[in-house]
């Protein structure tokens, strides 16, 4: 059995990270007599001048309704190199820096709550040695081997109450609106959003789009009496043909984030159209604030379940929810690939068969009326 766990948080911020920090501290030191000592700023915490902090149940105290993470978060910082040509695999070096300064402060094993790239890492641990347990976070809900990452459905409360904001003002000017939401190259947040909200058409990187089939589907609910349309298109989204778009970072040593396709969207839409479009770009307002009450108890199960995996000795793995039961799955099978869209899933095929239009190239095919 460990004595002392650490735990850290990498990667973006997402709903329920300090719910599934409270969940982790409660278990452990209330069912398992464990110490938890908090890592800060993510795996960075663990080079140089090591920043940690002992956490008990006090500290933990009103955590769970409380956005963002008490112990700090970076991307994948000095444990993946930037260069030219994109990414590189980090120095040896990195890593076993890391793991003396585990030794020394005697961390035994470690919880890791992150995303793809954070989990990478963690698998990379696991591989030399390193007790892990990982905890699928990312509003994104990009990660394979499980249906749900904690943060995905209090993003998507935000995005559809987006949305829903959006079709008073349209209707009362005639405009078409278009929201751009997060989610790097998976349209999970755009789909369930769109279906949830009532857009008329979701644009995801999954199903490449013609902007002549999306203009199409605005300019037929004009005739059909329904003078504004909205659209939601996930920042991943890209018209046949051409590049994903992604932001002037203004920093070359960062990876590039995608966005854009909004502001793109409305100026072609209204050249096509000649109808008034306007854009919105929800940002980082999908991941700031406090976890909905589904995320809240998704992440404090997800806690609970990593220390009992922990005590269990189920280490390189990650907590997943399937078929409605938390079980653990190999860290390295949920980073080997990123979870995106299905085309021919159901959620995309109940969007179609309620009119929704993904300005698919093919979109005749699947529409009897618009
Ligand atoms: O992965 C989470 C996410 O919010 C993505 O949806 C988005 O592309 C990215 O992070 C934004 O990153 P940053 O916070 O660095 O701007």
């Amino acid at each position: 059995m460990y004595k002392t766990i650490g735990i850290l948080t990498g990667g973006g911020d997402a709903p329920g990270l300090n719910a599934v920090i409270r969940a982790v501290v409660k278990t452990a030191t209330g069912q398992f007599g464990m110490r938890v000592i908090g890592v800060e700023d993510g795996f960075e915490g663990l080079l140089g001048e090591t920043r940690t902090r002992q956490l008990s149940q006090a500290d933990v105290r009103g955590l769970l309704p409380r956005g963002g993470t008490i112990l700090g978060t970076r991307n994948r910082g000095r444990f993946v190199e930037h260069t030219a040509g994109g990414l590189a695999a980090t120095s040896k070096e990195v890593y076993d820096e890391a793991v003396n300064n585990l030794s020394r402060l005697n961390l035994d094993a470690l919880v890791v709550l992150g995303g793809e790239g954070t989990l990478t890492i963690a698998a990379e641990f696991d591989r030399i040695g390193v007790p892990v347990v990982g905890v699928p976070k990312t509003i994104d809900n990009d990660l394979a081997c499980t249906e749900l990452t904690f943060g995905f459905v209090t993003a998507l409360d935000i995005a559809t109450e987006a949305l829903d904001r959006l079709h008073t003002t349209a209707e009362s000017h005639d405009r078409v609106m278009i929201l751009e939401v997060m989610g790097r190259n998976a349209g999970w947040i755009a789909l369930h959003s769109g279906i949830a909200g009532g857009a008329d058409v979701i644009l995801i990187p999954e199903l490449p789009f013609s902007m002549e089939s999306v203009a199409h589907k605005v300019r037929a609910r004009d005739q059909g009496g329904s003078n504004f349309s909205i659209i939601v298109a996930a920042e991943g989204a890209v018209e046949a043909g051409h590049e994903q778009i992604f932001q002037d970072s203004g920093d070359k040593e960062r990876a590039p984030r995608l966005g854009g396709i909004a502001q793109y969207c409305r100026t072609q839409l209204e050249a096509v159209t000649g109808k008034e479009t306007r854009c919105v770009v929800l940002g980082h307002l999908q991941r700031g604030g406090r976890p909905n009450a589904f995320d809240r108890m998704l992440a404090t199960t997800y806690g609970a379940h990593s220390v009992r995996a922990l005590a269990e000795g189920k280490c390189g793995t990650m907590v997943a929810l399937q078929a409605g039961d938390v079980i653990t799955v190999p860290i390295s099978e949920a980073v080997a690939n990123v979870k995106t869209v299905p085309p021919d899933g159901q959620m995309i095929r109940t969007a179609r068969d309620t009119g929704i239009s993904f300005g698919a190239l093919d979109e005749g095919k699947y529409q009897i009326s618009l």
